[in-house]
């Protein structure tokens, strides 16, 4: 009787490309982390399924290497060109899909992106933003509910926004005031909050990087349609992570990021009454938007596993 035994994939000792990920997989040992390990899997499996199928060469691996290395040397403190790049690629978007389904009814959540800074001023309400005085005069009223209707108090709004310029104060810290279109805002006990901006705009992601070069490389344009950004939190709610998009831009449909709902997009109406507008400490005319965030309780958000 032959005591031959075929060996299964994970114990051959030297290389195949047939078994390539089965083998690289198959060392993974015991002590392994265990979720760590089953990513690992998944990833190492789709990598070399991508390099058979698209037939990778040498030196398009040394490109593919070298934009790695490149990505990386470009971040900075403030500069995070690996968000960037899972931005683009539409897997931030999809991370934060699988990870949170809300409730019906509660607002819908988006893509972080790279310029949120922590410890921007807490402002009173009805405070003006907008430090560089560019910029079409804004106003931005409304409230924060559970999804049973109830206002939320004391619920935390941290709003940034780029500037008429297309820039965030942190790509020009020469040029704009410090935490300009930046502020925290608390909601009052009807859960109302209001501040005043400029209406944004459209502007570019930073493309004078290695994710830049990609997405010309590959005919894609960098913009994202206009917004502004939020965080929403409070205690026991589920801390949303939005935009408000201008209905009128022409990226909406062709966010660089992939970052637009339909439910995100807000009425932006044009004001023309000047004593309305002095009233609110605003140029006239001006845009007004009339904006409520609905809070999903912590226990309302569950995890989407497929
Ligand atoms: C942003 O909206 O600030 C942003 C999002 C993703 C990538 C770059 C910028
Ligand atoms: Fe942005």
């Amino acid at each position: 009787m032959s005591t031959h035994k075929e060996p299964r994939a994970h114990d051959t000792v030297y290389f195949e490309p047939g078994w390539s990920a089965e083998i690289v997989n198959g060392r993974t040992g015991p002590k392994a982390n265990p979720r760590l390990a089953a990513i690992m899997k998944v990833i190492v499996r789709h990598l070399h399924a991508a390099v058979k199928e698209a037939r990778i060469t040498p030196d398009e691996w040394q490109v593919a290497i070298e934009f790695l290395t490149q990505t990386g040397h470009t971040c900075t403190d403030w500069r995070q060109e690996f968000i960037l790049l899972s931005d683009v690629l539409g897997v931030s978007m999809l991370v934060d899909a699988i990870n949170h389904q809300r409730p019906p009814g509660s607002t819908q959540n988006t893509v972080l992106g790279p310029f949120h800074v922590a410890g921007a001023p807490k402002l009173e309400m009805g405070a003006n933003i907008c430090l560089d005085g560019k910029g079409e005069p804004l106003c931005v009223r409304g409230r924060v509910l559970d999804t049973d209707g109830r206002p939320v108090s004391g619920a935390t709004l941290d709003v940034w926004q780029a500037n008429q310029d297309g820039f965030y104060d942190v790509q020009q810290p020469d040029i704009q005031p410090q935490f300009n279109l930046r502020g925290v805002f608390q909601t009052n006990e009807s859960g109302e909050y209001w501040f005043r901006s400029v209406k944004p705009r459209w502007y570019p992601i930073p493309d004078d990087g290695p994710v830049g070069t990609l997405l010309h490389a590959l005919d894609r344009h960098p913009n994202r349609a206009a917004h502004l950004h939020f965080i929403v939190s409070a205690p026991g709610y589920d801390t949303l992570v939005t935009h408000i998009f201008t209905p009128d831009c022409p990226y909406l449909s062709k966010d660089a990021v992939f970052g637009v709902k339909h439910s995100l997009i807000a009425k932006f109406d044009r004001v023309d009454d000047a004593p309305r507008a002095s009233a609110l400490g605003l140029v006239n005319p001006f845009w007004m938007v009339q904006w409520d965030f609905v809070l999903a309780r912590k226990s309302q958000v569950v995890r989407v596993t497929s």
